[in-house]
C-alpha cells in the first residue's frame, strides 16, 4: 500500500479502528485480495456478487464467506465456487449487523479480515457507514473497501498534523511585516 505499510498504520489507530486500504476498481480490489489474505485467515467478503473475488480469496485462506443481498448471485456463487467448509455464500443485506453475528457464531470462527464491495461508484455515505458497522462490530485486522468516490477523497485530503501547524507558523512568519513597514 504505497509507502504506508498496514503495521505503521495501525499504530496511529484507536481500539475501535483497523487499517483500511480503499481500492478504486475491481483489478485493485483483487490484487488487495492476493496482497493481503494468509493462510490462516478468516474472510468476510461484504457484497460477493458471482462469487469471484471470494474464491481468489479462499485460495490463499483457511476460510472464505461471501454475502450478497441478491439470492440469484448467491446461487450463482454456490454453484461456480462453493466448496463448504471452505469458501461458502450466505444470503445477507450488508447492514443487517445482528445477522453477520449469528451467521459468525454459526460459523464458529472470527472473521479477522473484511472486503467490502457494495457497488464501488456508490456514494460515499453508506459505503462509510457500512465501514464504521464492520468496523465496531466485528473488530477485524483490516478492511479492503472498494470504492471510487472514497478514494477521490482520499487523494483531495491531508489530515492536519503538528508538522503542518509548524510550517503554517513558520509561513505566518515569514510574511509578517517588518517592524517600521506601512
Ligand atoms: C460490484 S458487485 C460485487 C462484485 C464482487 N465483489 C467481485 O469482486 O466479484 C456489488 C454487489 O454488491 C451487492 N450489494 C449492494 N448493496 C448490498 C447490500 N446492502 N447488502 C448486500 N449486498 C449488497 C450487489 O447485490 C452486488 O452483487
Amino acid at each position: 500500500m504505497g509507502r504506508t505499510s498496514v503495521a505503521s498504520l495501525k499504530q496511529r489507530m484507536n481500539k475501535e479502528q483497523c487499517p483500511v486500504i480503499v481500492t478504486w476498481n475491481v483489478v485493485e480490489y483483487r490484487k488487495a485480495a492476493q496482497k493481503h489474505v494468509e493462510q490462516t485467515d478468516v474472510v468476510l467478503e461484504v457484497g460477493c456478487c458471482g462469487g469471484t473475488t471470494t474464491s481468489i480469496i479462499g485460495k490463499q485462506c483457511d476460510f472464505t464467506m461471501g454475502i450478497d443481498q441478491t439470492q440469484a448471485e448467491i446461487d450463482i456463487a454456490r454453484k461456480r465456487f462453493g466448496q463448504p467448509g471452505h469458501v461458502e455464500f450466505e444470503v445477507m443485506d450488508a447492514f443487517d449487523m445482528p445477522a453477520v453475528l449469528r451467521m459468525q457464531e454459526k460459523v464458529g470462527r472470527k472473521f479477522n479480515k473484511v472486503f467490502i464491495d457494495i457497488n464501488g461508484s456508490r456514494d460515499i455515505g453508506p459505503v462509510c457507514d457500512c465501514l464504521d458497522k464492520y468496523q465496531k462490530v466485528l473488530r477485524p485486522e483490516l478492511i479492503v473497501l472498494k470504492s471510487i468516490k472514497l478514494k477521490n477523497l482520499l487523494y483531495q485530503c491531508v489530515p492536519w498534523d503538528e508538522e503542518h501547524s509548524e510550517q503554517t507558523e513558520e509561513a505566518a512568519e515569514e510574511t509578517k511585516p517588518s517592524e517600521g513597514a506601512d
